[in-house]
């Protein structure tokens, strides 16, 4: 059962992937090097989401593969999540020139192929990462300065678990108490604790 769902996932998201990698619905394809069509398990129970790619996202076609990504990594590895064991997205997947935020249009035309993904995957988890991809998907709730660290229900069936981008802790590397790294050191212990349970619940 397992293996023909895992399957299943794996070949909706091959399916989908020559439209995204050829698509031209806005702008970003003009500038862009590679589209970022997200990586990862494609059965994981979580899925990540960033912004957009950078610029060794769209030079290499992967996310989080640059600084950002490096501190992501770091931040998984502190409670042992391995990459490989979720997915990893953006909100728009293609890199909005020197990295500015994406503008409404841009996540507009984008967003069909991550909802796409969403329901091809089916995490119980989303983890947001940052302020744009959280207020993309949650408008209603506060920023990311107050919203991190708790879960919501996103169309009513997902979890939703935002926390600060790494861009950002790259950006405040202060460690101290309540910095935004201790926060998000406490945020991703969370997150493990889920993974735990929910895995505990599953084979129960
Ligand atoms: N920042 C993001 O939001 N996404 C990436 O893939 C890389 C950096």
């Amino acid at each position: 059962m397992q293996d023909a769902q895992q399957s299943a996932a794996q070949v909706s998201l091959d399916a989908l992937r020559p439209r995204v990698l050829s698509c031209t619905q806005c702008p970003l394809a003009e500038t862009r090097s590679n589209v970022v069509f997200g990586e990862g398990n494609p059965d994981a129970d979580v899925l990540l989401i960033g912004e957009g790619p950078g610029e060794v996202e769209d030079q290499t076609g992967r996310p989080f593969v640059g600084p950002a990504g490096q501190k992501l990594d770091d931040v998984l590895a502190s409670v042992n999540i391995a990459r490989e064991t979720v997915y990893i997205g953006n909100i728009v997947k293609c890199r909005p020139p020197g990295n500015r935020v994406p503008n409404r249009a841009e996540m507009e035309a984008c967003f069909p192929y991550l909802e796409s993904q969403i329901a091809f995957i089916k995490p119980a988890l989303i983890v947001t990462l940052g302020n744009t991809s959280t207020q993309w998907l949650m408008p209603d709730i506060p920023g990311i300065t107050k919203s991190h660290g708790s879960f919501y229900s996103w169309r009513g069936g997902i979890l939703l678990f935002p926390m600060f981008h790494p861009s950002y802790l790259l950006r405040n590397p202060s460690r101290e108490k309540g910095s935004p790294k201790y926060l998000t050191w406490l945020d991703i212990q969370k997150v493990s604790k889920w993974i735990d349970e929910y895995r505990r619940a599953k084979d129960a």
